[in-house]
């Protein structure tokens, strides 16, 4: 009997697009394209390296209206349209008129990514992941999520035709277990916190062969999605960058790809250098980076998760540190808000756009509020602030704080004793 090789198939030509290799973050050792994420000289995380060719906004503008628009500066390979998947992306850029008159703001955008297939911006990383998980050979299609990236992962894995595991805390709200569960007959609650289901999904990664855990040995690959947020925003301003940008943080993916996204278009001419801040929202109940932020440390100390902000429960944040550099370097700021902000953030995107935002938008709601009031941001800047996904998946968070304002007899006389005409 012949020995079992560890040998893969080659990769195809192109199958990453104009991605040349894996580089650590921390040293810079390059390795090649695979299904790596730590590097084997410092154990640092490794991303996407490229050597993008011309790309010009009229080329952009002639893309389809999704992510694949901007598929020259992914990971992805040219031919990415004709493979089955969401198609996630180009979400609206909505002009917060009443939210920034409210909060004495001169220019307000709201990117609301809760429109997305799945309504989160996890349908973005999750198609990128999907792209590498084929071009891999994989046969399962796997996460550990705090919900969001669940969904995403069931629904992006059943439209390809690919088995997914999908591994939630036991904990998370119902209706994204059951946003997971319709796509899957492999979701699993595991008895523990987002930490304890990360190491999980580790621990399986390194046992079972073929399984592409999008956030864990495909992340380089992943993480890449959040770039589109950033590259959309500026393309929707006009080409050009905000001054200001309010992003949630949980494990700091997001954050850190859209300031990668800015300086990306900065350097190939999409838009022109100018200085932005970039600010991080997490809920008090996790917040190991705004902690350290405001500690002015270096080191982020990992916390055990208590906040109804479920989706952004991650108490020990893989891009945590890189965050502190980059709200630090642009001169913005890490915040936090408690549980009761976050309803009220809710609440107020709700009464005063018409977005019905989940936690996590609530939470970066709240947090813009808070940096207003206490003058960390610059009132008569333009900003953006990041909606990352649909309140209807966390109703329960509002559930007691908004009802019917009254129940009456279907009589006129019944309404009027309202005061409410
Ligand atoms: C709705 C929502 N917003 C924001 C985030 C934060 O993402 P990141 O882990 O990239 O910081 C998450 C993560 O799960 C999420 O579900
Ligand atoms: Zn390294």
């Amino acid at each position: 009997m012949s020995a079992p090789t560890l040998e893969r198939p080659a990769l195809r030509a192109g199958a990453f697009g104009h991605a040349t290799a894996l580089s650590c973050r921390e040293c810079g050792h390059r390795v090649d394209l695979g299904p790596h994420y730590a590097c084997p000289e410092c154990f640092g995380p490794l991303e996407i390296a490229y050597d993008f060719p011309r790309v010009t906004r009229e080329q952009i503008e002639a893309g389809p209206r999704n992510i694949w628009r901007y598929k020259a500066l992914l990971p992805v390979p040219d031919d990415i349209e004709t493979s089955p998947n969401t198609e996630p992306g180009f979400t609206r850029l909505l002009p917060a008129q009443n939210l920034a008159a409210e909060l004495g703001l001169a220019k307000l955008w709201v990117k609301d990514d809760s429109t997305n297939p799945t309504n989160s911006f996890k349908d973005r990383v999750v198609a990128c992941a999907l792209s590498a998980a084929r071009e891999f050979g994989s046969k399962v299609f796997a996460c550990p999520s705090t919900g969001n990236l669940a969904n995403a992962v069931a629904a992006a894995g059943a439209r390809a035709g690919i088995k997914t595991v999908v591994l939630i805390p036991s904990n998370l709200e119902q209706p994204k277990q059951v946003n997971s569960a319709v796509f899957t007959d492999s979701l699993v609650a595991v008895e523990g916190n987002y930490d304890d289901v990360n190491k999980l999904a580790s621990e399986i990664a390194g046992e079972e062969d073929g399984w592409a855990f999008v956030n864990v040995n495909v992340r380089p690959y992943y993480a890449e999605g959040s770039k589109t947020l950033g590259y959309e925003i500026a393309e929707q301003l006009g080409w050009r960058l905000p001054d200001q940008i309010v992003i949630p943080v949980a494990s700091g993916s997001q954050l850190t790809k859209v300031h990668k996204a800015f300086q990306e278009l900065i350097a190939l001419g999409l838009v022109e250098d100018k200085p932005y801040r970039v600010f991080g929202a997490q809920a008090q109940g996790c917040s190991p980076v705004s902690v350290a932020y405001k500690a002015g440390v270096d080191a982020i100390r990992p916390v055990k998760p208590d906040t109804i902000a479920k989706s952004l429960a991650i108490g020990n944040p893989a891009d945590g540190i890189y965050v502190l550099d980059i709200c630090r370097e642009t001169g913005g700021a890490v915040e936090d808000v408690t549980d009761d902000e976050v309803r009220d953030g809710i609440v107020l995107l709700a009464r005063t756009e018409g977005i019905f935002t989940e936690t996590a938008g609530g939470t970066t709601v709240a947090v813009l509020r808070k940096l207003v009031e206490t003058g960390q941001l610059d009132t008569a800047l333009e900003t953006v602030v990041i909606n990352t996904g649909h309140g209807l998946k966390t109703l329960d968070a509002v559930s007691g704080s908004v009802a019917p304002a009254a129940t009456i007899a279907p009589s006129y006389a019944a309404f009027a004793a309202t005061g409410i005409a």
